[in-house]
């Protein structure tokens, strides 16, 4: 049985991957904020059945909860994961909440840059040792592969000046192919897959829209959107059969990826500034 980590398990394609993992008999640790749904979740994928010869769906579900636009809250989860779990097979992240608007947490760090990256650099090396473990251990970070080099705004992450969606939307997706960069830098081991649906997909789109934009994502979702279990199926292929090393992906469409010509040069800047942030 392997043991499959997805933040934004309870909704969307973290949850179509949830329910695909649990009907297949693999233990599976969802982490979100809303409990309610990860139990209905439990009870669809109960009901569906799967895993005939091991334990019952139930046993091989575990809700972890977090906001995981907070520091603090990740860091947490990490030493949860660490604790209960010897050993992760695959680390699924795909926690969304969309702001089209600078927003700064509680704690002081910019939203989408908390939840899109600092949250995903704290799990992705926070478990790390967890992963190694595994005989194939595989990151799938849903961050849509194929930002400029120089997307990340080194002096101001937060941007403080100059916010735009789609500035702050191409930084936080260039910091995970770095991220990549790094952890097979660590673990050689290690699959790393950046990853983007192939289209639209109609899933809960958790976020802050505005009532046009929510209209438009809603209706546009509704008519051209793919189902999210149909959207997860060449996700579920790369978690199948990981291959060691970086990759990039929209949906099952192997990407090339953009290296740029100083990318050691920006692993190290990223990794100072992160520690430096946190
Ligand atoms: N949908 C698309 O067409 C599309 C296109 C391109 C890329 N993507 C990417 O694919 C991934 C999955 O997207 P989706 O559309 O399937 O997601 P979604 O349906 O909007 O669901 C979002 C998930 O993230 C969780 N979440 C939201 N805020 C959180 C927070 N602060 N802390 C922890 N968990 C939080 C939610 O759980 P709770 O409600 O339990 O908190 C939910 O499980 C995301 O990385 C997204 O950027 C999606």
């Amino acid at each position: 049985m392997r043991t499959i980590v997805i933040t934004g398990g309870t909704d969307g394609m973290g949850a179509a991957l949830a329910h695909h993992y649990l009907t297949a008999g693999d233990r599976v640790v969802a982490i979100g904020r809303d409990r309610a749904k990860f139990e209905t979740l439990v009870a669809k994928a109960s009901a569906t059945g799967g895993g005939d010869a091991g334990p019952p769906v139930a046993a091989r579900a575990e809700f972890l909860a977090a906001d995981l636009s907070s520091v603090a809250e990740a860091r947490r989860t990490v030493g949860r994961l660490t604790e209960r779990h010897p050993r992760i097979d695959a680390l699924v992240l795909a926690a969304s909440f969309v702001r089209r608007r600078r927003h700064l947490t509680p704690e002081g760090h910019e939203a989408s840059w908390a939840l899109f990256f600092l949250s995903k650099y704290l799990l992705v090396t926070g478990v790390a040792p967890v992963l190694a473990a595994a005989a194939r251990p595989v990151v799938v970070n849903a961050a849509v592969p194929g930002a400029r080099p120089d997307a990340i705004d080194f002096e101001d992450p937060g941007m403080a000046t100059g916010f735009t969606f789609a500035r702050s939307n191409a930084q936080q997706r260039r910091a995970n192919e770095l991220l990549g960069v790094l952890a097979t830098g660590l673990d050689p081991d290690l699959a790393y897959v950046t990853w983007g649906p192939a289209r639209l997909v109609r899933s809960g789109f958790a976020g802050e829209f505005g009532t046009a934009a929510r209209l438009g994502v809603t209706v546009l979702g509704g008519l051209l959107g793919q189902r999210p279990a149909t959207a997860v199926r060449p996700l579920v292929r790369l978690l199948d059969d990981p291959a060691p090393g970086r990759a990039a992906y929209r949906g099952g469409t192997r990407r090339p990826l953009a290296a740029g010509p100083r990318e050691a040069e920006e692993c190290a800047r990223l990794t100072a500034l992160v520690e430096a942030t946190l």
